[in-house]
């Protein structure tokens, strides 16, 4: 299964996907390329480090968002990619590009979808008074952190919790969740 990562920042759930693939963990999924639409993303050292070809996508290039979107359902095409896996990718997405992708695009999201769908989740969930939040793996369909949730990763929150922290916990989360779930999905033990 030949996936492609997007990302736009740190990168820190795409090197957790390359340490599984290294130690043999990914099952039959190999990254085959990363893209990012920021020049200055660290993810992309952290892609070149581990021998993963990348590709720059600046979305300040393109008049609008159908246009970069095009330019880059050509990007992640020319890598032949089975799966796409957002991981950090902070563009929302046109439906063209969506519908492209469909069963195909995976995205992790730090809450406990439903709840907290979009930006500032722990600072909500802090709010809010929950006392656990989490991250989710799901389907990424045309409606905003919406479609099928694949696994969940709950975490405690605490009284002294701050965003930050919290943070912390739930992106550690993230980094045996999202693995495991693209070794499920590459082994079928997921249905796409
Ligand atoms: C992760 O916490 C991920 O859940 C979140 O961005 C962070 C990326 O961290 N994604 C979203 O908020 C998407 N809406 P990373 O760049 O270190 O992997």
């Amino acid at each position: 299964m030949r996936v492609v990562c997007l990302i736009s920042g740190d990168g820190s759930n795409l090197q957790a996907l390359i340490d599984w693939q290294i130690k043999g963990l990914l099952g039959d999924a190999e990254i085959v390329g990363v893209v990012s639409n920021k020049a200055q993303a660290f993810g992309l050292e952290r892609a070149k480090r581990a021998n993963i070809a990348t590709t720059v996508l600046s979305h300040e290039r393109y008049p609008d968002r159908c246009q970069f979107d095009r330019a880059l359902i050509s990007v992640i095409d020319n890598y032949e990619a089975d799966l796409i896996v957002l991981a950090g990718f902070m563009r929302i997405l046109t439906a063209q590009f969506v519908n492209h992708y469909a069963n195909r695009l995976v995205n992790v999201h730090p809450s406990l979808l439903p709840k907290y769908k979009g930006l500032n989740t722990h600072r909500r969930a802090i709010e809010a008074g929950d006392s656990a939040s989490g991250a989710t793996v799901h389907w990424v369909t045309e409606e905003l952190d919406s479609g099928g949730i694949i696994r969940q990763a709950e975490v405690p929150i605490y009284a002294h919790d701050s965003e930050e922290s919290l943070r912390q916990r739930v992106l550690e989360a993230e980094h045996s969740l999202y693995p495991a779930v693209i070794r499920d999905l590459s082994l079928g033990v997921v249905a796409c």
